[in-house]
């Protein structure tokens, strides 16, 4: 079904193609990153993002500093990657591994590529689970709302969320996609309209201002994640938490699909959880144009924790964790 790729790795030419997901829905071009650096740069300028593909990413960096780099090159490479951007997990959860293979290994180049085909392979497999666990939540003819973008775009495989929609379609059921726009960065308007029109889903695009008026008409939520502490509470993109509240108070399910990957069990709640500022200009301008007067100040967070009691489930790639407050998600997993 999805006929276009996030990310390749040539080993030949010891590179990394990217899909450019700043130039979406206009143009699909593509980047080739050789270094750690590049690497770096792609994720913090979220050329590249969603945090399974940004984990995946940062692997592959890491292979490339790993052909001709000593290890304390190579370790350099690890720590810059990892400082890219700080609330999506995957990130360090990959680098973790990566590092981990770095230590035990002889020939790092062969083991450190291994390694990062090995945490591609699980993302794709993952998104396949996820897709045929969550898609037994989809009624036909329901309307589902998503936020931001947690689709093919944002993994290696056919996506969290969107990996869902896809496999419950193929299953031959009907329904339509309410996708939020997610300002400041669109990635809901730009990259969720994009990829799921390609694939022939009935798709309306909504202001995120027009959530509360469209909620009553949905059959479900369904959203991804950057981080999930070990009570349960979900950090995924600003929105969520208000998508949760309205979907609370209409009594619409609120489900989160996520890989295992995406559980963090060293924080014990969700005010732990590091939440990326971004900068002031992803507010201030649109199109290149101000459109905030200049005194006044702006608040940018990334990233929102929505309260595990807000959740009705977790959708991994395991099973789904029914009302995943801590203690369930300890016995689930
Ligand atoms: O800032 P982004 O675009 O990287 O944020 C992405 C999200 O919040 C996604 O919902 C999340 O990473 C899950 S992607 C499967």
């Amino acid at each position: 079904m999805i006929d276009f790729k996030t990310i390749e790795y040539n080993s030949e030419k010891n590179e990394v193609t990217v899909l450019d997901q700043t130039k979406l829905p206009e143009e699909e071009a593509y980047l080739t990153l050789t270094k750690a650096e590049d690497i770096y740069q792609a994720i913090k300028n979220m050329n590249v993002r969603g945090a399974p593909l940004i984990g995946v990413t940062a692997a592959y960096g890491v292979v490339l500093a790993s052909r001709t780099g000593s290890q304390n090159e190579i370790q350099k490479a690890c720590d810059l990657i990892r400082s890219a951007r700080p609330t999506a997990v995957n990130l360090s959860w990959a680098i973790g591994r990566m590092e981990k293979k770095l230590a035990q290994s002889r020939n790092p180049f062969s083991e450190l590529l291994a390694e990062a085909k090995k945490i591609e392979a699980e993302d794709k497999n993952a998104c396949i689970a996820m897709g045929k666990l969550g898609a037994t939540l989809i009624a036909d003819n329901a309307n589902i709302m998503v936020h931001c973008n947690a689709g093919a775009l944002a993994t290696s495989g056919i996506g969290t969320a969107l990996g869902i929609i896809y496999t419950a379609k193929e299953q031959g059921k009907r329904f339509s996609v309410f996708s939020s726009e997610t300002r400041p960065l669109l990635q809901g308007a730009r990259l969720t309209s994009w990829e799921l029109t390609k694939n022939g889903v009935d798709t309306y695009t909504i202001c995120d201002n027009m959530v509360a008026t469209f909620m009553p008409r949905m059959k479900l939520v369904l959203v991804g994640a950057d981080r999930i502490a070990s009570n349960g509470d979900v950090a995924n993109k600003i929105g969520t938490k208000g998508l949760a509240i309205i979907s609370d108070y209409y009594k619409v399910p609120f489900y989160v699909a996520a890989p295992l990957s995406t559980f963090d069990f060293t924080v014990a709640s969700g005010t732990q959880i590091p939440i990326e500022e971004r900068t002031e200009d992803e507010i201030r301008k649109f199109n290149e144009r101000c459109i905030v007067a200049p005194p006044a100040k702006i608040c940018n967070p990334a990233f929102d924790i929505t309260p595990a009691e807000l959740v009705s489930g977790i959708i991994t790639e395991r099973c789904i964790i029914d009302r995943p407050h801590g203690k369930n998600i300890a016995k689930m997993l």
